[in-house]
């Protein structure tokens, strides 16, 4: 069967390749789930990859299958699975486990080891092609419901991550009731992010570079956030304008606007960073001001990568939510779609000059 393969280490190798179909006995203890796959999503990890700045086949081969973004239909499952059944559509998660602790609760994307294994990026093919099998435990089954939101359950993944961690560490101050968020970078994490922010009731301000009227700042404003153009208003000035922050998300891929954002931030605020970084890029900060800032105001910064079974689940919900408290908003994120695995060329044209595109996606097969 076809696949959209890359060869590690060599830029713009972005090519077809070839690999034996799957079967629901690859997988041991009757636990496997064959799943034709029907649409995947691809993002700047995709492009980075293909761009030779990180990603690694896996073992034994030269080449690595991309997407990590996946929506399928169950084709066939082995006798010990029960959550998914044939007919149903489900998406995958991203990381497998590896050997620390973390991996062997359900929480790889917390893995304490240095090697991370994640289909179609780190180690193990991904679902860019016909078909796959996985474990169970790996397929999280979407309602038919959101079948139209397809491949952005696994972004979502991501973005409900990041904030719930949030969430989490903020039990360190025993109350904290979050009215301020800044979301930096209106991608596809970010408008993602802007939405469950939302949907917690906060008040938004989503900023980016481009001026209204765009795509961007009309779904910001349609989710009852407010987009700002950082060409309108100067990061410095936005707390002075709007309050400062009590909790930032950066979804920009840029560093420098990662750690800029350090001076947004309220007392008792959490900064999340969410964006994986695979340049050079270095930036010169005021550090004794920073470094005082955030002692006296007792805040906290955050990395957050990947996402587990829960936070897809989770992230469905919100999915669902957002839905009706947002009616036709999420799906115009699916700007572009390309069609066929044999298209691939025209998927990273799109993925590296279309600046209009948030989401590029692959229409694998109907269904
Ligand atoms: C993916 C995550 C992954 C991260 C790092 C992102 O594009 O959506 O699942 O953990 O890249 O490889
Ligand atoms: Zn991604």
């Amino acid at each position: 069967m076809k696949a959209v393969a890359v060869t590690p280490g060599q830029p713009e190798s972005v090519h077809l390749a070839d690999l034996p179909k799957p079967s629901v006995t690859d997988m041991p203890d009757g636990r496997g789930v064959l799943v034709r796959v029907l649409k995947v999503g691809v993002d700047a990890t995709d492009r980075e990859i293909n761009e030779a700045k990180y990603g690694a086949p896996p073992p034994g081969y030269q080449f690595l299958v991309l997407g990590h973004e996946s929506f399928g239909v169950v084709e066939e499952v082995g006798p010990a699975v029960r959550h998914v059944k044939p007919g149903d559509y489900v998406t995958a998660t991203v990381r497998r486990p590896g050997g620390s602790i973390y991996d062997q609760i359900g929480t790889s994307d917390m893995t304490s080891e240095e090697t991370y294994y994640e289909r179609g990026i780190n180690l193990l093919h991904g679902f860019l092609t016909e078909y796959y099998v996985d474990d169970a435990e790996f397929i999280v089954r979407m309602p038919d419901g959101l079948k139209h939101l397809h491949v952005l359950a696994e972004p979502m993944s991501c973005a409900t991550k990041a904030v719930q961690q949030a969430y989490e560490v903020q039990r360190r101050l025993r109350v904290w009731r979050p009215q301020i968020a800044y979301v930096m970078g209106a991608g596809q994490i970010g408008l993602l992010t802007t939405l469950v922010l939302r949907l917690r009731g906060l008040e938004v301000y989503t900023l980016a570079r481009g001026e209204p009227p765009s795509l961007k700042a009309e779904l910001v404003e349609a989710m009852g956030a407010h987009y700002i153009s950082t060409k309108q208003v100067p990061l410095d000035e936005l707390p002075g304008r709007v309050g400062k922050a009590d909790l930032i998300i950066d979804a920009t891929g840029s560093s420098a606007v990662a750690f800029g954002s350090m001076q947004l931030l309220g007392h008792n605020g959490v900064l999340v960073w969410t964006s994986v970084t695979g340049g050079r890029q270095h930036v010169e900060v005021p550090s004794d001001k920073v470094n005082l800032d955030w002692v006296l105001g007792n805040k906290l910064l955050l990395g957050s990568v990947n996402a587990n079974r829960e936070h897809f689940e989770m992230g469905i919900k919100d999915m669902a939510l957002g839905e009706v408290t947002y009616p036709g908003v999420i799906e115009r994120i699916l700007t572009t779609p390309v069609d066929g695995l044999e298209s691939y060329e025209q998927m990273m044209r799109a993925l590296v000059d279309d600046q209009s595109a948030l989401k590029v996606y692959v229409n694998v097969a109907d269904g």
